[in-house]
């Protein structure tokens, strides 16, 4: 079949399409309708039928690969290697779900995994899924306050965590600002178990805190039976930024969820059971729920779990895994290759990378040079793709595991199967004609595999997504695009005040929030700038309570460490602006409406755009002169 026809199928007739791609699982119940979308944009599929993210990860392959490689687990930090069989997998799950149920947890309960990259994350999220908890996995890169307001909003029964991860050769300590953001939260969860990597001393607290190695121990025979869920029940609740300060929880189900990472790791990412699949994302992030964990598993392909940073030792560390493990597909970021590329290819070329046959990038734009770069010099297909937390799997490709249809350079593809992409102009709300700039949405109901729901907020998810045009079947991603004349899309950049450091999507103002908690900022500003290696980095326009305080360049600098060392105190380095600029006044319109996109573009060395709502040019100024410094 043509890739046309497939695509035409799933938009035309998605239930039969999608019947039939839900055979790539294993249901242990029927479902009786593949389709609900009696209220919109509420959507549920395979209405029903009973399955399991775990059993259709773990045991699902013990009949045909039990001893073959499921999990490895690398980390270059603690210069460790250990490969899990799916025996050994599903044993580690059965373990980690006998001491989560000691410790009280019931299906439908949320655990909290704030976990740096090591198996035992891997064991937590199989496990919730195995016994039907919902598991909330928060970027071990998160700080305290990032991690409280996690807390609050999923109210989780129990938190798993650990000593410390380890970054470029440090311990990076994870228990004091867990114990930092337990004590700010207003919820408190009943048990914490750490997982003692023996990295960084810590205290734990009497009655709250269990130690997961003599837990274990208690467990090692645990026999854990899979708990079947109807098709709509929740798998995990996943936060990201959007335009409040207030994180939203991306709510996921488990049938959808399952067969849509079945069918993506057949028709995009082409993985074989037997085979290896190397994503290097983190569990915190989307990428890593749907393709270091569920997908490559689910697909009966070993995926590698990797502690470190893309070049230590040295920039060869991530090839000499691709040869010893015989990766064949794998993932990663823009901003990862452009970190490599400055550094020397050579190291690229001392291994053996024929087993190969394809880099998926996203997460952020791909440039043009780092994908010829790349492409160049591993001489397989680069292959971009565009999607989002709430999608769970990717909106734009190319599918080669339905036809090799080729690639074009700055375009993440066409639209994947499922997906309904319209352009749309942001004044009149029609369609775009080809090459015309508008904002990405898709026609409801969206296929199975995204989001269900705000957690907890059905209200939020309504508004946020689906009442952004007049027509309310309308999902928008918030971000600009075009379609050119073939079908192929660019991605243009958010439409939001989201922006993307490195491929880590981040809300501006949660950025703000936080800024403005130090005692001498009175107003605050924070904007997405370009830049070469991370793509986008975060500047914070401060005004001083007392201007005074910032008047000579060693006053402003000890003033921008202090700022930056309260965000990376509540949220996290990862947050930290690469700049603090002081001013007295912030453009604004005449209603108080702060111009961020004004002072984006002058950060940018553009024209400031249309200027005739601002309250005072001079402010502008102001950042001109800042900036000049
Ligand atoms: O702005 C788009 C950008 O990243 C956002 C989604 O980020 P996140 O929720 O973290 O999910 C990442 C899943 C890969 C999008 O709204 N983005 C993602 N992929 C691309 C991209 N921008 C351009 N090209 C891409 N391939």
């Amino acid at each position: 079949m043509s890739y046309a026809d497939f695509y035409q199928q799933s938009i035309q007739q998605p239930e039969a399409f999608w019947d039939r791609e839900a055979s790539l699982i294993d249901w242990h119940k029927p479902y009786t309708k593949v389709l609900d979308a009696s209220r919109p944009p509420f959507a549920k599929w395979f209405v029903d039928g009973e399955t399991n993210l775990c059993y259709n990860a773990v045991d699902r392959w013990l009949a045909t690969q039990a001893d073959k490689p499921a999990l490895i687990a690398i980390s270059t930090e603690t210069n460790s290697e250990k490969t899990y069989s799916f025996a050994d997998l599903h044993r580690e799950v059965q373990r980690m779900a006998a001491s989560m149920s000691a410790l009280g947890v019931k299906q439908g309960d949320r655990v909290l995994i704030y976990m740096p990259m090591v198996a035992e994350a891997a064991f937590a999220m199989l496990a919730c899924a195995r016994i039907g908890a919902v598991h909330s996995v928060v970027f071990g890169g998160f700080a305290s306050k990032s991690l409280a307001t996690r807390i609050d909003d999923a109210k989780p029964v129990l938190i798993i965590s650990a000593d410390a991860g380890m970054r470029g050769g440090k311990a990076v300590p994870y228990k004091p600002l867990l114990d930092e953001a337990i004590n700010l939260a207003e919820f408190k969860p009943a048990k914490v178990l750490i997982i003692n990597r023996g990295l960084e001393a810590m205290k734990l607290v009497a009655g709250r805190d269990v130690d997961y190695a003599s837990l274990r121990a208690l467990h090692l025979d645990a026999q854990v039976p899979v708990t079947w869920l109807e098709s709509n029940a929740m798998s995990y609740v996943l936060y990201t930024s959007g335009t409040t300060g207030k994180p939203k929880g991306v709510q996921r189900d488990v049938g959808g969820y399952a067969v849509a990472l079945a069918s993506s790791m057949k028709q995009i990412f082409c993985g074989n059971p037997g085979e290896t699949y190397f994503a290097t994302s983190d569990i915190g992030w989307v990428v890593g729920h749907s393709y270091i964990v569920y997908g490559p598993l689910i697909a009966g392909m070993a995926t590698i779990m990797y502690e470190g940073t893309p070049i230590r030792p040295d920039a060869g560390i991530w090839w000499s895994i691709v040869e010893k493990y015989k990766v064949t597909r794998m993932f990663s970021a823009p901003t990862a290759i452009r970190v490599l590329k400055k550094h020397p290819a050579e190291l690229m070329k001392n291994y053996d990378l024929s087993s190969l046959k394809a880099l998926y990038l996203a997460g952020e734009p791909l440039d043009e040079t780092t994908s010829s770069w790349i492409s160049n010099e591993l001489g397989v297909p680069i292959i971009d793709n565009y999607w989002q937390t709430e999608t769970g799997w990717p909106i734009m490709s190319v599918a080669r595991g339905v036809e090799n249809t080729a690639t074009r350079l700055g375009s993440p593809g066409i639209a994947m199967y499922g997906y309904n992409i319209s352009i749309i102009n942001e004044a009149n709300g029609l369609e775009c004609a080809p090459n015309e700039k508008g904002v990405v949405a898709i026609k409801g109901p969206l296929p199975p595999g995204c989001m269900q729901t705000v957690y907890g907020d059905d209200q939020r998810f309504v508004q946020t997504y689906w009442s952004n045009f007049a027509h309310d079947q309308l999902y928008s991603t918030f971000d600009w695009g075009i379609k050119d004349a073939d079908g192929y899309y660019f991605i243009l950049g958010r439409t939001d005040d989201v922006i993307n450091v490195a491929g880590h999507r981040l809300g501006t103002r949660e950025i703000e929030e936080s800024i403005s908690s130090h005692a001498q900022v009175s107003e605050v500003a924070v904007v997405g700038v370009e830049d070469k290696l991370k793509g986008q980095v975060a500047v914070a326009f401060v005004i001083l309570r007392n201007p005074d305080l910032a008047t000579t360049a060693d006053s402003k600098r000890a003033l921008e460490v202090e700022v930056m060392a309260v965000v990376d105190k509540q949220l996290g380095a990862v947050a930290r602006p690469s700049r603090v600029h002081f001013v007295t006044m912030l453009p604004k319109t005449r209603s108080g409406k702060l111009l961020r996109r004004s002072i984006q573009a002058i950060c940018e060395g553009r024209d400031a755009g249309d200027l005739t709502t601002i309250e005072d040019p001079t402010s502008l100024q102001q950042i001109m002169a800042a900036l000049a410094q």
